[in-house]
């Protein structure tokens, strides 16, 4: 404790520490810190864990969320360098009665296998987090990765959360920030769309980063302004706009990326109605 006030002391100080949190150990090694229980609750809840889910913690400690997982009707499996918390966690599994579904291995977050998780969560370093980045972009579309006071890179968070958080032990000011990432599917390139009586060919130029898409759309010769766009996992939305002889009109694309297809629904509104079409894409390769 008194090395972690020291530490919190020395970033004050120090402001080029500042991307290094407070209780990291001088050598980057990330200590045995607990993410308080109000924030394992919101981590669960912007994760949306429930049954069905698998989670991985990277660096379970004390085996908290993976628990609290497993008290959703979730499977967990919590990873950690020191055995001695792997035993503390399994006692604590066992307390809680999720044994069953809640599991404890000793082992480097480096060296885990986390193709089979739908949720990987953890409260590590920066750092770390980075290094991280290129495996956790490579899950299957649709994962989460909700994390504890730590971004990932250069990748930008779907959601996050900032709340205080008085009990917290380390850091300064007792803010906890949580934040969510969806891995994205592949979406980048050029799609083409045959809408009929809906402006015939369509062509949607995709540029992706991470889950960031710029689009271009164009149809009957025209280039159309793509007003808004998102990729979460594999639903994309893009909204396109337009006037007609002097009226406004809004298409929806709401579908799901499936490897070279795009399967989902066009929203049309012109102001005086709605009307719902089967949208289908497929890509050029
Ligand atoms: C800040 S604690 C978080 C504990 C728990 N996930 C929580 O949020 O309450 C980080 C944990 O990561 C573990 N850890 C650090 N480096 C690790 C590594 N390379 N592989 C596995 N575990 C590691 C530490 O032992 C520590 O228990």
């Amino acid at each position: 404790m008194l090395r972690t006030l020291l530490l919190a002391a020395c970033a004050v100080a120090v402001p080029a520490q500042a991307q290094q949190p407070a209780w990291a150990w001088d050598d980057g090694t990330v200590p045995f810190v607990v993410t308080p229980m109000e924030i394992v609750e919101r981590m669960l809840r912007m994760a949306e864990v429930g049954p069905g889910d698998m989670l991985i913690d990277l660096g379970s400690g004390d085996g908290r969320i993976v628990i609290e997982a497993a008290k959703r009707g979730a499977r967990g499996l919590g990873v950690d360098l020191d055995p001695s918390l792997v035993k503390l966690a399994t006692e604590n599994a066992r307390k809680a009665g999720v044994a069953g579904r809640a599991r404890f291995e000793t082992r480097d977050i480096f060296e885990t296998d986390l193709s089979g998780a739908s949720v990987v969560a953890f409260y590590l370093l920066p750092d770390f987090n980075a290094k991280l980045l290129p495996r956790l972009l490579k899950l299957k579309p649709g994962t989460r990765i909700v994390s504890h006071d730590g971004s990932i890179g250069a990748w930008p968070s779907d959601e996050k959360l900032e709340m205080r958080t008085p009990e917290k032990s380390v850091g300064l000011g007792g803010l906890s920030k949580v934040e969510l990432w969806i891995v994205p599917a592949d979406a980048a390139g050029r799609w083409t769309s045959d809408l009929g009586a809906h402006g015939g060919v369509w062509r949607f130029q995709v540029a992706q980063q991470f889950q960031v898409l710029d689009v271009n759309a164009r149809a009957e010769g025209r280039d159309l302004l793509v007003r808004a766009s998102r990729l979460r996992g594999e639903e994309i939305k893009l909204v396109v706009t337009g006037v007609v002889a002097g009226h406004a009109w809004h298409h929806l694309f709401a579908g799901r990326v499936s490897g070279d297809t795009i399967n989902g629904e066009l929203t049309l509104s012109d102001g005086n109605e709605t009307r719902r079409v089967p949208w289908k894409a497929a890509r050029e390769r």
